[in-house]
């Protein structure tokens, strides 16, 4: 028998059948363990909620924790020893290149005014900006990075590609200072690792050509917030940010009325059905843990 634990109620529907032999208990790291807790194996943590470190060592049998998040960086310092951290890799990739994209298009296509003038009546057909000849500079080569790429070339736009492993059509983030000033768009799809906080601060955008994009899907931190807003004010560089860092960004944040921003509350990978595509991945994982398969989206060097 492998035992698993899932947050909630609704997590047990969305999981829908299992194969024989697995049991499932319900537990979300608050309160009493329900009983069979102490033979959890495989835990699936609530989206986006870390679980504390004191509650994990009420798992003795523990031997995986699967996500529902890409990101990761909330549990890396509490998964215990010998413990396997997987994230949802896939879930959320579709959907959140789709919304970079979206942003990318809103901004250079200027919705935002069209949408004024359309309150106004008023017919205002002048000529934007399109990714036709854009170079478009995609942070991370991975299910996102990659998405996005894939799009935009469909528009004519050219991409580069930097990663964390140097390969052949993709850079290091050593290059960075020779590629900025090439390209009008650069698109952040890295996770939040110690190397990528604060990567994109203050030279970074001023190596930016003007007039440029920086597109954000990822994770605030990677952003230096007020040399962001320094550059956005200047009216020398637009955004589309899906991410912020604060989180949620406060009512009186100077971010919301910041000029030349398209801003979205960090909804990347939140359309319909986003759980669906989520438990569909744990009833896959929880199938190869069960019959000794490897596993999918293991997470090593901290992503
Ligand atoms: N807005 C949202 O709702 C939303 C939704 C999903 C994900 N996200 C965020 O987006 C991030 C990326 O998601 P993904 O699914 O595309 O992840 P992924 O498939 O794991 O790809 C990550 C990419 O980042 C690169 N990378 C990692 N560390 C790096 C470093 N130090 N320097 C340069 N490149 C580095 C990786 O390089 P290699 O190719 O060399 O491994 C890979 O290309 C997630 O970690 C998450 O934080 C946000």
């Amino acid at each position: 028998v492998t035992t698993i634990c899932v947050p909630d109620a609704e997590a047990r529907d969305l999981l829908g059948e299992l194969p024989a032999g697995v049991e499932v208990v319900t537990w979300d790291g608050t309160g009493p363990l329900p009983p069979g807790g102490t033979d959890v194996s495989l835990l699936v943590a609530r989206y986006m909620g870390a679980m504390t470190a004191d509650a994990l060592t009420e798992l003795p049998a523990l031997r995986v924790i699967q996500l529902l998040s890409a990101g990761v960086e909330a549990w890396l310092d509490r998964v215990p020893d010998g413990v396997t951290l997987c994230n949802g890799r896939g879930v959320h990739g579709g959907s959140t290149a789709e919304l970079a994209v979206a942003g990318m298009l809103s901004v250079l296509r200027e919705l935002p005014r069209f949408r004024q003038a359309q309150r106004e009546h008023d017919w205002v057909a002048t000529d934007t900006d399109g990714l036709d000849g854009k170079r478009v500079l995609l942070l991370g080569a991975g299910d996102i990075g990659r998405r996005v790429g894939a799009a935009v070339e469909v528009f004519d736009a050219q991409t580069t590609f930097v990663a964390r492993r140097v390969r052949p059509g993709v850079h290091g983030l050593g290059q960075l200072p020779d590629l900025l000033g090439e390209h009008d768009v650069v698109v952040v799809a890295l996770p939040h690792t110690p190397e990528t906080h604060g990567l994109v601060d203050a030279g970074f955008l001023a190596a930016m050509p003007d007039g440029a994009l920086l597109v954000n899907v990822a994770r605030g931190q990677i952003v230096d917030t007020d040399a962001l807003l320094a550059e956005l004010t200047a009216g020398r560089l637009h955004a589309f940010l899906d991410v912020t860092e604060p989180e949620p960004l406060p009512p009186d944040h100077p971010l919301w009325d910041a000029p030349n921003l398209v801003l979205t509350p960090h909804v990347g990978g939140g359309t319909h059905g986003w759980q669906r595509r989520a438990y569909r991945l744990v009833r896959e994982q929880v199938t190869r843990f069960h019959n000794g398969q490897p596993l999918e989206n293991v997470v090593t060097d901290g992503y």
